[in-house]
């Protein structure tokens, strides 16, 4: 009786240890998961390479966008201003000068075909991998890093509705006011509703 309960108590003590180690391997293996998003492609849904992106100064903005997918360029004035820039060279011939549309579609508004792109993962998605036809990926023309200076511009000229702006917090939402709306949008839309 006596050496049963011994060889009991061995195999408890045996038990506890192999949980303790595995408790240990696995606590930090998930924290590490947790801190990972995937990024997917916008059309196929595939797990974007980032091995094929310009290279670039990896800011600490950078970092945090990778593990968190939030922007902190977002309504910082100096980031902005690069993002204009990177705008008119490698976006507004397709998107318009103003994103109002051209042989891609408006920027600023709220209809987005591909919903996801009022999250800034989303439009970084569409931004790096591309989506349909003349919107190639942008991975070898911007840095990552510049990618979201231009997704903070884009956001800074946004004229739509504040309900569909799912990049701001409800405390931004509160006090948002909408861009002013371009002259070439407005006159597309009205051409649009003449002719339909
Ligand atoms: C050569 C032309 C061209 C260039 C350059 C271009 N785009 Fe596009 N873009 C398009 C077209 C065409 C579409 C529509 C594609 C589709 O519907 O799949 C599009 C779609 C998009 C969408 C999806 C919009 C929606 O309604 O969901 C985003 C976001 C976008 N472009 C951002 C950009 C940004 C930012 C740049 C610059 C870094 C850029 N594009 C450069 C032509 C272009």
């Amino acid at each position: 009786m006596i050496m049963n309960n011994k060889k009991e108590l061995k195999r408890l003590y045996g038990f506890a240890l192999l949980t303790i180690f595995v408790i240990s391997i696995s606590l930090p293996l998930s924290h590490y998961a947790d801190a990972q998003i995937i990024f997917r492609n916008t059309l196929t849904g595939e797990q974007l390479d980032f091995s094929f992106a310009k290279k670039g100064e990896e800011t600490k903005q950078q970092k945090y966008f990778m593990s968190t997918g939030l922007n902190q360029y977002l309504g910082d004035a100096e980031a902005i201003k690069v993002g204009a820039d990177l705008f008119l060279t490698a976006c507004s011939g397709c998107h318009g000068h103003e994103a109002e549309g051209k042989l891609g579609p408006a920027l600023g508004d709220d209809y987005w075909t591909y919903p996801k792109n009022t999250t800034d993962k989303g439009f970084f998605e569409t931004m790096f991998g591309g989506a349909r036809a003349m919107m190639g990926p942008q991975y070898k023309q911007l840095t990552i890093d510049e990618m979201l200076k231009v997704i903070a511009y884009v956001r800074s000229i946004y004229w739509g509705s504040v309900e569909k702006a799912d990049w701001l917090t409800e405390e931004q939402k509160a006090t948002f006011k909408p861009a002013h709306i371009p002259k070439d949008y407005l006159e597309a839309l009205k051409k649009h509703q003449e002719s339909s």
